[in-house]
């Protein structure tokens, strides 16, 4: 059993700290928002995250996990210090790295000597050479004979599926230039079986980034692809299908689609870019990964234009607000953005999402948008729908109840997540990404 203290309970910091606490350790987690603080502290779970609550829960009543905005008494108790605070673009695509420096120096001006070893370890996504900087700050700001190292952890979890990804990693990445925290890692990661790669520092800071700039790199790739099967009259789930099955390549991310969003892809790609191109050697590539999810909304939305000509006072359904399936993350979704680009155009908008209605209306404030508690009612006057988001149970829908509630018999699938046959039996046009249309049976 190890002591650790997790700074910054998000997304990866709530369900890391919970997951470590499941493994047997001892976890405080730290968060400067104190409404979330007492929240969790009563119960109250902040994020949709599947099989999170009862984890968390069962961990408090164990007494392995707990929060608190005392970030001196996580310190004080804790032997690893693991940072997971936000780390957002920045206009010029740089990565905001300010939330990572203050925690560093707050860190720094809490450690002393009596308190021993104590090992800080990076799991925010950071542009390379950043655990050197945190290295730098608490040398320069703790007081003197501290011992200290710093290690870069990053994590690799998929929102949505969270806890699993935690608990049964495909591999554990550490970094750093010291043997002792290294070993301090392989303890703490000694209860999961998954293959531990140990780096320097250097190298698993970028082997976020890189990993991360190449997934998106096959979705614009497939995307690419699916443009080129509308064109000549294709199916790219075909194609994704063939050149997935070779094992150099696998079908995992090669889903045609309204492109990437979410918190991650978008702001790690413009990062990547940014640093090397601060190094000197551009990762160019990456340009044009960029452009292809761009021209992927757009896109689109012409396609829409094509068929119903002007979108202004268009009554339009989008199901779908999260930027993927299971989770209520709005950051970056591109079914947002797809929304407010409708509204900017005069459409009238009503939406539904299974988990995501709260943070997808605050992230629509100020657009006129009908969010509805159940999918069907979201349908009510509205000319056609739009899938936004890969929601399951979009695609277990009852399309003749869909057909009987939309003005016009039009479907747009931007996740090529429902099947086409249960869409055109109800008598529905079904419009999907990189595929033929396929015409209504009835
Ligand atoms: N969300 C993901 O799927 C994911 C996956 C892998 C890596 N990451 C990376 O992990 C990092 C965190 O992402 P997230 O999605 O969990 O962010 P988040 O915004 O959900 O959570 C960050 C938390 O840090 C807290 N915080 C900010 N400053 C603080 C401070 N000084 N002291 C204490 N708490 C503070 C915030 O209140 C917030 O609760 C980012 O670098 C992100 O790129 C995210």
């Amino acid at each position: 059993m190890m002591k650790l203290a997790i700074i910054g309970t998000g997304y990866v910091g709530l369900t890391t700290g919970t997951c470590f606490a499941e493994v047997g350790h001892r976890v405080i987690c730290v968060d400067n928002n104190a409404q979330k603080v007492v929240a969790l502290q009563q119960g109250e779970i902040p994020i949709f995250e599947p099989e999170l609550e009862q984890l968390i829960v069962s961990n408090v009543a164990a007494g392995r996990l707990s929060f608190t905005m005392d970030i001196a008494e996580a310190v004080r108790l804790s032997d690893v210090i693991f940072i997971a605070v936000p780390t957002p673009p920045l206009e010029d695509g740089s990565v905001d790295l300010s939330y990572i420096e203050s925690v560093s120096c707050t860190v720094a001006e809490l450690i002393t000597p009596e308190m021993g070893y104590r090992v800080i370890v990076d799991k925010s996504t950071v542009p390379v050479s950043t655990g050197s900087k945190v290295l730098q700050v608490l040398q320069r700001y703790s007081s003197s004979g501290v011992d200290v190292d710093v290690v870069s952890n990053p994590e690799f979890l998929r929102e949505g599926c969270a806890v699993d990804d935690l608990l049964n990693p495909d591999r554990i990445v550490v970094g750093s230039d010291s043997a002792r925290a290294l070993d301090v890692m392989r303890r703490i990661y000694q209860p999961f079986s998954a293959p531990m790669v140990e780096t320097d520092l250097a190298s698993a800071e970028l082997i976020k980034h890189a990993a991360n700039s190449f997934l998106a790199m096959k979705i614009s790739y497939i995307n690419s692809v699916a443009a080129v099967c509308e064109a000549a009259g294709a199916d790219v789930e075909q194609v994704a299908l063939g050149i997935g099955m070779d094992k150099r390549i696998q079908r995992h991310f090669l889903n045609a689609g309204l492109g990437y969003g979410g918190s991650c892809f978008p702001k790690d790609v413009k990062g990547f870019i940014h640093v090397a191109e601060q190094l000197g050697s551009p990762m160019t590539i990456l340009h044009e990964v960029e452009n292809v999810n761009e021209r992927q909304l757009a896109r689109f939305l012409n396609r829409i234009r094509e068929k119903m000509w002007i979108l202004g006072h268009k009554r339009i359904a989008v199901w779908g607000l999260a930027f993927k399936q299971n989770t209520d993350d709005v950051r970056e979704s591109v079914s947002i953005k797809l929304i407010k680009q409708l509204c900017d155009e005069g459409a009238i908008v009503s939406a539904y999402d299974p988990a995501a209605r709260i943070t997808g209306a605050a992230a629509l404030e100020g657009y006129d948008v009908n969010i509805t508690e159940d999918m069907y009612s979201c349908l009510k006057g509205a000319e056609l729908l739009i899938i936004g988001t890969e929601w399951k149970e979009f695609a277990q829908a009852n399309f003749s109840r869909v057909s009987e509630l939309l003005h016009l018999p039009l479907v747009y699938d931007g996740r090529n997540i429902l099947h086409g046959e249960n869409v055109t039996a109800a008598g529905l046009e079904y419009h999907s990404i990189g595929r033929k249309t396929m015409m209504p049976k009835s």
